[in-house]
């Protein structure tokens, strides 16, 4: 279903980056926002700026690897919103390295945040949604869901279990007039690396991330223009770029071709990307 005039919604990971846009992107649909995140204090200053760009949003400390927090998050959204029309899960953390350097406590940190904080959020809320026979889910994937890059598996795996589930409920939802939609974009700037945990990665590559996330053509405020759009076309897939729409087809076309040359080209980019 389309999001509707003036959404009740609520978004995980509000306080920065893409949640933070997303909920400007709502504003001016003049959106009611409860905006869930660990960091409360870059909440409320979204929900400032949403007031300032014509919604409304209130900011609660929620942490979405908590399935109790998250289930509160149901109850909240009908005390400050009246219901919810919209869940955005996209709340999200990253780890990078390769198997066997990355530590066990790394990989349950990420799946904490980035699959199970999506599990916990479709939980409470899809009864909610099929009660009213209506409602969006938007799960923040990433083309790192769909393409497994070298060196990023604990964040590949969290992102194509948040893919599988998305292709999951839409099965189970769309004829009850649900609809769901998952983002998958490539590199932007946000900070999301701040806040990431690394092992040790081949020289460069590390580099070549932020300059891709730096030189993107397509950043945050595109993206959640574009991610709800998906929603109000009700659309599953949502590849808002281009090297992700082409690094995608060419996968589907051929997989065993892909995964030959997806290690050669990140070698050779990350090499480019040491050098300067
Ligand atoms: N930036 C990119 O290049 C990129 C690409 C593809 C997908 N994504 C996805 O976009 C989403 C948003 O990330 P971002 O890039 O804006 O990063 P960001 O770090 O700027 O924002 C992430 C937000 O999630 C919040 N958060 C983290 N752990 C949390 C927890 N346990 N409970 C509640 N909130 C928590 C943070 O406080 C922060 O406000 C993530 O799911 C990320 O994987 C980002």
């Amino acid at each position: 279903m389309a999001i509707p005039q003036r959404p009740r919604a609520v978004v995980t990971g509000g306080a920065g980056g893409l949640g933070r846009a997303l909920c400007l992107a709502l504003a001016e649909r003049g959106a009611k926002i409860l905006i869930a995140d660990r960091d409360l204090t870059g909440a409320e200053e979204t929900a400032h700026r949403v007031a300032a760009n014509g919604g409304t949003a209130f900011a609660i400390n929620c942490d979405v690897s908590k399935p109790a927090e998250v289930e509160g998050l149901t109850a909240l959204a009908d005390k400050h919103l009246g219901g919810c029309d919209l869940l955005v899960n996209n709340a999200g953390v990253a780890v990078s390295g390769s198997v066997g350097t990355i530590p066990l406590s790394d990989w349950e940190w990420i799946m904490g945040i980035n699959l199970w904080g999506v599990i916990y959020g479709c939980h409470a809320f899809v009864p909610r949604f099929k009660a009213q026979g209506a409602g969006h889910i938007l799960n923040v994937a990433s083309a790192a869901g769909l393409l497994a890059m070298p060196e990023m598996a604990p964040y590949n795996v969290t992102k194509a279990g948040v893919v599988a589930l998305s292709e999951t409920l839409s099965g189970e939802l769309r004829a009850l007039g649900i609809g769901v939609t998952v983002l998958c974009p490539t590199f932007f700037r946000t900070n999301i690396m701040n806040s990431s945990r690394s092992a040790t990665l081949t020289a460069g590559l590390d580099k070549m991330v932020d300059q891709r996330m730096a030189g993107s053509k397509v950043q945050a405020a595109d993206v959640a223009r574009i991610a709800l759009e998906g929603c109000d076309d009700n659309e599953l897939y949502v590849v808002p770029m281009q090297d992700g729409k082409w690094a995608w087809r060419l996968k589907r076309f051929s997989p065993e071709r892909y995964y030959a040359l997806m290690p050669k080209v990140m070698q050779r980019l990350s090499k480019r990307a040491a050098k300067h």
